[in-house]
């Protein structure tokens, strides 16, 4: 049995997302496939999180499992006992939305997510899988428009030193551009959400 944790980090209400459209319709998708595994959904907007509080960064970043019942771990302790991450994030000014920053900023603990070493950090998430849905307005297919995006690409990278490579996304651009039928660009995506998740 796997414990998915399902990260949403989009601050509209119930049923306006786009991209939560498309991340719950993978999740169906997962649970039909995947029925005795154990879902967690983490609304970034309901969890509490906040900025790493004044004065405690150095607590914090130096802490280990041993400190699973410091409430300012809860976050990093419940990321490193998931399997399969699912992150539901639109691209914000070409990045990730800052509350998806304040939550990577309490996962990030060394000790729990990674660990220091001779040769330099290393991760700690071992042999776990995630995927980033990723919903932007705007068309980053050419070589360009790619250099500047750093939402998905900031969230690879960022799993990746937690030691998370097995990291896919599914991005779905151009849903802000008025030459587009919207509906049509998310019924797609749901479609290739709910495939992508029988493999997942
Ligand atoms: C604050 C803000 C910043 C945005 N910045 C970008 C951006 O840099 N590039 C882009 O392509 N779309 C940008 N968008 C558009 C959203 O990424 C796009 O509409 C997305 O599909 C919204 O997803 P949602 O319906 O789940 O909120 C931005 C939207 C907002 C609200």
């Amino acid at each position: 049995m796997s414990k998915v944790l399902y990260i949403k980090a989009d601050a509209k209400i119930e049923g306006e997302s786009r991209t939560v459209r498309i991340a719950d319709s993978f999740i169906e998708s997962y649970k039909k496939n995947n029925p005795e595994d154990e879902i967690i959904e983490l609304d970034l907007y309901e969890s509490g999180i906040q900025f790493l509080p004044k004065g405690k960064v150095m607590e914090m970043r130096g802490a280990g499992m041993n400190d699973k019942n410091n409430p300012l771990l809860k976050f990093a302790c419940q990321f490193a006992e998931a399997d399969k991450y699912v992150i539901a994030e639109p691209i914000w000014n070409l990045g990730i939305p800052a509350i998806l920053k304040a939550y990577i900023d309490s996962v990030a603990i060394g000790g729990i997510t990674f660990r220091y070493t001779e040769k330099g950090p290393v991760g700690l998430c071992l042999n776990k899988k995630a995927i980033n849905i990723i919903t932007r307005g705007g068309d980053y297919s050419s070589e360009f428009k790619s250099s500047l995006e750093m939402a998905d690409k900031y969230l690879r990278n960022i799993f990746g030193f937690m030691g998370i490579t097995d990291f896919t996304s599914i991005a779905v651009d151009r849903l802000d551009m008025i030459t587009e039928d919207t509906e049509a660009l998310l019924n797609k995506a749901m479609e290739q959400a709910r495939e992508t998740a029988l493999a997942f």
